[in-house]
């Protein structure tokens, strides 16, 4: 297994600096681009602790802080990192790391919690690992959890990586589905829906 993301393989379709001229622009607009904080709110406890697992340029991990929670944003793409704390200023945590390496000792020894009450990993993350390395981050991702904590994923259907893969690998990595939207607003999830949002659980330890 290679450790080259989807994600680094799509910078050859120009896909990273597309996401990042339009994220720029967008924030520029000053367009709404809170939704998936706005859900994510809704799951926590005031000051809560959350891992924005897979940042990019920062617009989960800037809306959490701005609403009194504590949020580290990880990535393991210098650039994006660079546009997120262009974008959003001092203030946040925004670490490099690959997810694969992740666990509670190198958060600690970075001066991050060892544990989260919720992970995040939002705008099509997990679709865009490096293949086969999805039920290992996944792994590391229950490893940092807080007892009672969850993990909340957001990806489009239609994919190489499939929601019906995903739902495998998070069950192996011992997680169990509380709840799928087809959108970040609560819409229904069906067989056509073309997104996933989910909120899963650890159903083991
Ligand atoms: C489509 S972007 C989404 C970024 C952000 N979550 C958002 O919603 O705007 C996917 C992100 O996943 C990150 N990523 C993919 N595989 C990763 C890995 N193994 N470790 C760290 N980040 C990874 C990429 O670097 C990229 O920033």
């Amino acid at each position: 297994m290679s450790d080259e993301t989807r994600w680094e393989r799509s910078d050859n379709e120009g896909m990273r600096d597309q996401y990042d001229q339009r994220f720029r622009q967008l924030h520029a607009e000053g367009t709404d681009i809170a939704g998936e904080a706005r859900f994510i709110d809704a799951l926590l406890d005031r000051n809560s602790t959350v891992l924005d697992a897979g940042c990019g340029s920062g617009r989960l991990t800037a809306e959490l802080n701005l609403r009194g929670h504590h949020c580290v944003g990880v990535d393991k793409d210098a650039d994006l990192l660079r546009t997120a704390r262009d974008l959003h200023g001092p203030g946040h945590d925004f670490v490099q790391a690959d997810l694969l390496d992740l666990a509670p000792q190198w958060m600690e020894a970075g001066g991050c919690p060892a544990r989260y009450d919720l992970i995040a990993a939002i705008g099509n993350v997990m679709v865009f690992l490096a293949p086969g390395s999805e039920r290992q981050v996944l792994r590391n991702f229950a490893s940092l959890l807080a007892a009672g904590g969850r993990l909340v994923t957001g990806f489009a259907a239609g994919h190489e990586y499939s929601v019906e893969q995903f739902d495998a690998d998070a069950a192996a990595a011992g997680f169990a589905l509380q709840h799928r939207f087809g959108t970040w607003q609560l819409g229904p999830y069906g067989r056509d829906s073309g997104w996933a949002t989910s909120v899963l659980a650890r159903s083991i330890g």
